[in-house]
């Protein structure tokens, strides 16, 4: 138990880099939430324009949750763990991560909306459920053109994904309130889908004057 708190702390310290800041930052392209959605997510930095920024950004916050729970995935029997507690460990740590990204310590707490960094943890947890909901998110995002509607279904379709392939457990609880959580945060973007005002991805954001 000790183990996976001291894990889990590491990864909601990882988990709060925020990485479209911090690449933007980098390539000296305006801070991501001051345009746009305001989403500090690679969605969002691709209406900069800058589709390697927006590429780096989906990459190292996907990074940020897939390593640390590969790793614990990997190494849970050095630390004493039976399958199912590695299982429930790496979920947790997962967990972990994506609330770091959601409110991230470095940066007031005002964090993105986890869909990069949860398709990590689902691809470090469980490779062939991470790849499912990828292509679901793939599916929706290429017939609608809306990231936020394809993340929206992918993440409400996971945990029944995993209940219906895996045994239900600690571990299917923190994945599910992970999509939860994810689901929660896409609020203003389920208003806008409402309304027929969602922008499409690739479409740039209106210059900022
Ligand atoms: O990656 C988050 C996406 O689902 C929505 O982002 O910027 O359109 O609110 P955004």
């Amino acid at each position: 138990l000790l183990w996976t708190l001291a894990l889990m702390v590491a990864a909601y310290l990882i988990g709060s880099l925020s990485f479209a800041v911090i690449v933007s930052r980098l390539m000296g392209l305006d801070d991501p939430r001051a345009y746009g959605s305001g989403n500090p997510g690679a969605t969002n930095v691709l209406r900069s324009g800058n589709k390697k920024a927006a590429a780096l950004t989906l990459l190292f916050d996907a990074l940020k949750g897939l390593v640390p729970v590969a790793l614990v995935g990997a190494f849970g029997d050095r630390l004493g763990l039976g399958p199912d507690a590695t299982d429930n460990a790496a979920a947790l740590v997962g967990l972990a991560a994506f609330l770091g990204h959601l409110w991230p310590v470095f940066f007031g707490f005002k964090g993105g909306k986890g869909v990069a960094t949860a398709a990590g943890v689902l691809l470090g947890f469980h490779p062939l459920l991470g790849l499912i909901t990828l292509l679901l998110w793939l599916l929706v995002a290429y017939t609608t053109r809306y990231s936020s509607l394809a993340a929206l279904i992918a993440a409400g379709l996971a945990p029944l994904i995993q209940v219906i392939g895996w045994d239900p457990s600690l571990a299917t609880l923190a994945l599910a309130v992970m999509s939860a959580l994810l689901i929660a945060r896409h609020r203003a973007n389920i208003d806008k889908l409402l309304r027929g005002q969602e922008s499409r991805i690739g479409q740039k954001a209106a210059p900022t004057p």
